[in-house]
């Protein structure tokens, strides 16, 4: 049998996986509360930028094996399987604000209660240890007014990067299921089966509350890892002749350690890393525990910021009356995403120095703009960003920016300096120019 999956939430998460699914003959039914993002889906136009994804929501829409639902009870009637992707935001004490999940859970639950058919509800918004087995269990039930063997449940944590989401549906290092009850892991683990074929993923089957943990435990070790680079990185700059890059080339050679994860920049950002590190540290805190190492990356993260404002005084001298050319402003490469960019709070940090700032990005100029206003002039070709400007900061990793080359610095600016945020440079490509770069020793840096 294969079965029809509904997804609740077309976002980041929820879009490229019912495209995904779509396009391996599965029937899928999606649902969003946004009307402007449900008339761009219909339309074919992904709302959001994902590497593949317009191409493969335009080919699923006109196989019609993925279309939009216009109510819940609509999802519940034609799918099975019903994944929720919908946002899990802060609360401002870093607490997770559940109310999505759970107005999805009531609604989908309220449209059980009318079909006779066993079906799977899976959620994959990220929510704290124990929400599924104490909070949605219950809501469920109450709602639905079946008992556990009459309907499943599981939490699923994705583990996809933004950029990377198709990539990462179709070729995940693992799966893992915290299954409420054995019949519902037997059943989305089938679900998996079908979708991977013959090149299944390793799978880890365990309790909800495991696989609650594991997704958050995931994330701050990942951003953990970053931070420990950037506090070496801040070492390097104190050391004539380290390079923070050679550094975690050699660590990353240890195969205990890892290379991936260990590039010193501007730190972590995005939709993720900051919202999880947050709540990770609250779960913490709310059960008596000391999280000091919790506490300390997200110092660190917050101090290259710090770091980076140093490097570029040093390199203009006084920033009053000064233009800087920002170049990037998405969170990372690969996408359109400025939540929680780094880049976006650099450049909050230089305009309290009353300096003119000018920005570029590929993809984010757009979303930018909603957040930082008519407070900076938008640019949209590199030139023009470079034009008159005293200094340029490359913020965000994007592969246009490393065919930058001296003679375009010394051809566009004002005073030709240039400081590499996310090591894309080879110093000694930039001898006639002031350079200074993140985790870069100063003798190095020219100084
Ligand atoms: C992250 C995780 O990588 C995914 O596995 C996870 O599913 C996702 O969060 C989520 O929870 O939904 P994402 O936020 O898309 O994915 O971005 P990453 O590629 O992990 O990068 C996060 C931040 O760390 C970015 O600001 C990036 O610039 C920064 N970073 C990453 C570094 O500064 N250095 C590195 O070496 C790697």
């Amino acid at each position: 049998m294969i079965y029809r999956i509904g997804v609740i939430g077309l976002g980041y998460v929820g879009l490229p996986l019912a495209c995904a699914f779509a396009s391996r003959s599965f029937k899928v039914i999606g649902l969003d509360t946004d009307l402007e993002k449900i008339e761009s889906i219909k339309n074919a136009e992904t709302p959001i930028y994902e590497e593949g994804l317009q191409e493969l929501l335009k080919k699923v829409l006109e196989d019609k094996t993925f279309k939009v639902a216009s109510s819940y009870k609509e999802v519940v009637e034609e799918a099975e399987v019903y994944f929720i992707c919908v946002g899990t935001p802060s609360n401002p004490d870093g607490s997770v604000d559940l109310k999505y999940v759970k107005e999805a859970v009531e609604m989908l639950s309220e449209s059980l209660k009318r079909v006779e058919k066993y079906s799977l509800l899976v959620v994959r918004s990220t929510i704290p240890p124990g929400t599924t087995s104490n909070i949605i269990r219950s809501i469920v039930e109450e709602r639905s007014g079946k008992k556990l063997g009459e309907y499943g449940l599981c939490f699923n944590p994705e583990f996809l990067r933004e950029g990377n989401a198709l990539h990462d549906i179709f070729n995940p290092d693992r799966i893992i299921i915290g299954a409420i009850d054995e019949k519902s892991g037997a059943f989305l683990l089938d679900v998996y089966k079908k979708f991977h074929g013959d090149s299944m993923p390793p799978i880890l089957l365990t309790n909800p509350t495991n696989a609650e943990l594991i997704k958050y435990a995931n994330n701050v070790f990942l951003a953990t890892k970053i931070s420990f680079i950037n506090m070496v990185s801040q070492l390097c700059q104190n050391l004539p002749d380290a390079d923070v890059k050679i550094v975690a080339e050699g660590i990353g050679m240890d195969k205990r350690i890892g290379r991936e994860f260990l590039n010193a920049g501007l730190g972590w950002g995005g939709s993720c890393f900051p919202k999880d590190v947050k709540a990770f540290l609250r779960f913490g805190e709310e059960m008596g525990l000391d999280f000091g190492l919790v506490k300390s990356i997200i110092k660190i993260n917050e101090s290259q910021i710090k770091n980076a404002i140093k490097l570029a005084e040093e390199l203009v001298g006084r920033f009053k009356g000064k233009t800087i050319s920002i170049l990037g402003l998405a969170f990372k490469p690969g996408t359109d995403d400025v939540r929680e960019s780094r880049s976006i709070r650099l450049i909050d940090e230089l305009l309290k120095y009353n300096v003119k700032i000018k920005v570029h990005d590929p993809k984010a100029l757009e979303k930018a703009k909603k957040i930082l206003g008519d407070r900076v002039i938008y640019c949209r070709t590199i030139e023009e960003c470079l034009s008159n400007s005293d200094l340029c900061i490359v913020a965000t990793e994007w592969s246009e920016y490393k065919e930058i080359k001296q003679e375009m610095l010394k051809k566009y600016m004002r005073n030709p300096a240039l400081l590499d945020c996310r090591r894309l440079y080879d110093p000694e490509q930039f001898k006639d120019v002031r350079f200074a770069a993140i985790g870069l020793g100063y003798k190095k840096a020219g100084h």
